[in-house]
């Protein structure tokens, strides 16, 4: 049976007051045509609260682009789960290769992080990806199986029970390039597999999205593939007409 699709936004760091409200409160509004899948908006930290507001009561969700691996204290800057959860995000993304690449994120780090949003009722979304040299390598499958490694024994395995799974190559974000329906179902089906081989209920239940560069107009086909449950959306998630197409492209024909 085909999991019920899900596609996310990811605002990354752009936006402002009025932006935000303007966008959520459109894709709130296009949202009742959309009862089969599940929406999400991960918009910066500090418009969480005016998009919440925005979206209370509404079947689109919110989310975070990040959380810090710590339940509290002095770290300053950094943003607790509890504090995320508390103004009502339902879903926080971890280990995005941004956060991996440009803030040095590990693979530690990121399953701590996940654990972190699980623990307050959060649902982690665990991007992996490879970036261009691994994929000339043809070191792709290590790099991500790397990647998955702390969710594939205790503790880790208990969040990935709960969690979402982004499958974002390095090489297609922000590029214009996107990998064809056909490469990313491989990385995918790669994915589901090697949980296959720890815990087959996780591997059939599990939604695995695509990331990186998806636009209204590749969104059916790579929406076609078995392994693909949806994606999560950089630069057409702050348009809102590409964004709400690419929701319907969820749709069955
Ligand atoms: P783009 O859709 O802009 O390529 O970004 C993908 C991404 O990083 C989503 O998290």
């Amino acid at each position: 049976m085909r999991r019920r699709m899900l596609v996310v936004g990811n605002w990354k760091m752009h936006g402002s007051i009025a932006f935000a409200v303007d966008l959520a409160k459109t894709v709130v509004d296009a949202s009742c045509n959309f009862a089969s899948m599940d929406i999400a908006i991960c918009p910066p930290h500090v418009l969480l609260g005016v998009v919440g507001t925005q979206l209370g009561g509404s079947e689109v969700a919110l989310g975070a682009q990040t959380v810090s691996e710590f339940a509290e204290g002095a770290y300053t800057g950094e943003t607790a789960a509890s504090m995320l959860a508390e103004l009502g995000c339902k879903f926080v993304i971890v280990g995005h290769s941004e956060r991996r690449h440009l803030f040095g994120e590990t693979n530690d780090i990121v399953a701590a992080k996940a654990a972190m949003a699980l623990a307050a009722g959060m649902t982690p979304i665990i991007c992996v990806g490879e970036r261009l040299e691994d994929r000339k390598n043809g070191t792709t499958r290590t790099v991500i199986g790397e990647q998955l490694r702390p969710f594939m024994e205790p503790p880790g395995i208990d969040t990935l029970r709960q969690a979402v799974i982004a499958y974002e190559p390095v090489w297609a974000i922000g590029t214009g390039e996107t990998a064809t329906p056909k490469e990313a179902q491989d990385v995918h089906n790669f994915i589901r597999s090697s949980i296959a081989v720890v815990d087959k209920s996780i591997s059939d239940t599990i939604r695995i999205l695509y990331g990186g560069s998806v636009k209204p107009d590749n969104a059916p086909d790579l929406f076609r593939m078995t392994d693909i449950d949806g994606s999560l959306v950089g630069g057409a998630s702050l348009k809102a007409d590409d964004f709400l197409l690419i929701c319907g492209s969820t749709q069955p024909n």
